[in-house]
């Protein structure tokens, strides 16, 4: 039996809880995002973090995408998946001297530097590698991204990035740090933003840090923006693909670029989340007093995103054509705050059947941990299984 894309069957004989992620929808994510950037001066880092599966990489760095990485074993693994140096980002506010050390030996394409500290150490290591390092500015841009406050960055009082009124004295630095060449301005202002007025409030801001850098005699090659386009979670199948070509043509009208200026995106989430599902079982169905409850075999070690972020994940129960009913599904960590969902609507469930917690291909495999001493989920594609 296939109950919408899922082959049910296939699945009865795998152990649960695992991730599943289908292919073909990856491949026209990417397929539309690279037809949007074609023929413009657009470069996107796919974030690792968002999901670091090689299989998962591997089939975006064969579409030609650099990677936004925040950790030195993000860029090894980067590599190993087969993205280039040259299309490398790295950023993160606390770079270790090692994983600094692996992007300078690595000759990655730009260090996005998040402080002053930051640069003093990465002039210091850059010089005794006998190099020069390039950097683009982490700044923040002040601007209200509308989205979980767990998940805003871009605001003036966070521990991400460079302050406005820090620019002078950081310029100056620069000036003087003979290891740094200053390639550019990095922003990322949250994540699973739907408001795409956010993004026009951070060109204009872009359009003018970087008039203050031209006044300063300074020429700014690249313009990063940073990530964050939201997906539907809501609707899943009636919105697999996010909309890129509302995203892509904002930036175009809204961020004039100068001759020779490349503009860069970190996207994760809207590339990979809608092509991967959490697959778990139920263990037991229990009778509360007034609700119904889906014990699944699938926990928040699993899939931390609810728990986490209060976050919504569509829910299905892909055994059944049962009648619909209301069931708050939850998992067998010891935490109250292990619950997938309250009230859901699903086909009526029995012991046994197969729930898909869908959208959860970003920042899902990638957060899971092993709290309570459980396994890890495996992970399958559409392709192989
Ligand atoms: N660039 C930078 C500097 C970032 O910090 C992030 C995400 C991205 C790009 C990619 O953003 P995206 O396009 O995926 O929104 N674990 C949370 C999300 C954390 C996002 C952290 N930064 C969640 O599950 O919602």
């Amino acid at each position: 039996m296939i109950k919408g894309i899922f082959p049910v069957d296939k699945f009865n004989k795998i152990e649960t809880p695992f991730y599943w992620y289908d292919m073909d929808l990856l491949r026209e994510t990417l397929g539309i995002i690279s037809n949007e950037c074609r023929n413009k001066p657009f470069h996107v880092h796919y974030a690792v973090k968002a999901n670091a599966n090689p299989q998962i990489l591997k089939e975006i760095a064969a579409y030609g995408f650099g990677a936004d990485c925040v950790s030195g074993n993000e860029i090894l693994r980067a590599l190993e998946c087969g993205f280039t140096p040259d299309k490398i980002v790295f950023a993160g506010v606390g770079k270790t001297d090692r994983e600094i050390r692996i992007g300078l030996d690595n000759d990655i394409f730009c260090f996005n530097v998040e402080s002053k500290p930051e640069l003093d150490v990465l002039n210091a290591l850059a010089s005794g590698r006998g190099k020069k390092v390039r950097v683009a500015l982490r700044i923040n841009p002040n601007v209200d991204a509308h989205t979980h406050k767990y998940i805003t960055t871009g605001l003036n009082e966070n521990k991400f990035g460079i302050n406005e009124q820090d620019l002078p004295e950081i310029l100056q630095m620069i000036r003087t740090s003979s290891h740094i060449e200053l390639i550019g301005i990095h922003f990322h202002i949250g994540s699973q933003i739907t408001d795409l007025s956010s993004f026009e409030d951070l060109c204009v801001k872009a359009a003018a840090l970087q008039e203050w850098f031209n006044s300063q005699g300074v020429a700014l090659p690249v313009i990063n923006v940073g990530g964050g386009l939201g997906i539907n979670y809501q609707h899943p199948n009636h919105c697999p693909v996010a909309d890129f070509e509302a995203y892509f043509r904002l930036f175009e009208k809204y961020l004039k670029l100068q001759e020779n200026q490349t503009l860069h995106f970190e996207l994760g989430r809207s590339m990979v989340a809608p092509c991967g599902s959490l697959i778990t079982r139920v263990l037991y169905v229990k009778e509360g007093m007034q609700k119904k409850f889906l014990i699944v075999d699938a926990g928040m070690t699993d899939l931390i995103r609810p728990a986490l972020y209060q976050a919504f994940h569509h829910i299905e129960n892909i055994s059944s054509e049962g009648d619909y009913m209301p069931y708050d599904v939850v998992g067998p960590i010891c935490e109250s705050s292990d619950v997938f969902g309250e009230e859901r609507m699903l086909n009526e469930a029995v012991r046994g059947d197969l729930i898909a917690l869908r959208s959860a291909g970003a920042y899902g495999e990638t957060m899971v941990s092993q709290y309570n001493c459980r396994e890890k989920p495996a992970s399958y594609f559409s392709d192989s299984l």
